[in-house]
């Protein structure tokens, strides 16, 4: 089940988006990267990340499972639990953020992916629009910028 996130899913969200970076993330980029990853998506940053965007999360036997946000219409992020990845799960979030931009009058998606999740965003119109690339505390990331008309 898709539901809005409340401030009290966020330690549960946050716990679950630091697994998945540490286990799936953690086999395509370096231990630096992966831990400033990791602080970024820390419970006081996600606090501060749902007063401005639309946070949603997706829960299966009352456990959080997948995480997903959207501002306005960029695509924040979107993290499946291992244990549930490539059951459709990703999928169900991406199309419910992308509703929500089209409910709030947007008529293309736009996001940064990770390399990772780049054929998923494929698989689902996004196209590559270029590098983006964060340099913060002498770490480089590059991710790659993508829209999709939805
Ligand atoms: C990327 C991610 C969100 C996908 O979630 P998921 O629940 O495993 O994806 P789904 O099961 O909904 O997959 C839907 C479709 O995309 C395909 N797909 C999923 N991940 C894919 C990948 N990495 N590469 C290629 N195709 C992929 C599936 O095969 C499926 O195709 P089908 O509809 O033809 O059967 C998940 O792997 C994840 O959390 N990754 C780590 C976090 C991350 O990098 N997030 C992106 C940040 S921008």
């Amino acid at each position: 089940m898709i539901r809005k996130a409340s401030k009290e899913d966020l330690i549960n969200c946050s716990e679950l988006i630091q697994t998945v970076i540490g286990q799936v993330n953690a086999k395509y980029y370096s231990p630096e990267i992966i831990l400033a990853w990791q602080e970024y998506n820390a419970l006081l940053n996600l606090e501060e990340e749902i007063k401005h965007t639309d946070f949603i999360v997706y829960e299966e036997k009352g456990a959080i499972v997948g995480v997903g946000a959207i501002e306005g219409a960029h695509i924040k992020k979107i993290y499946v639990s291992p244990n549930y990845q490539g059951k459709g799960l990703g999928k169900v979030i991406l199309e419910s953020l992308e509703q929500r931009a089209r409910e709030n009058g947007f008529v293309e998606c736009e996001l940064n992916s990770t390399i990772n999740a780049l054929n998923f965003y494929k698989r689902f119109g996004y196209e590559e629009k270029g590098p983006f690339i964060i340099e913060k505390n002498e770490l480089s990331v590059t991710f790659t910028r993508m829209t999709k008309r939805i």
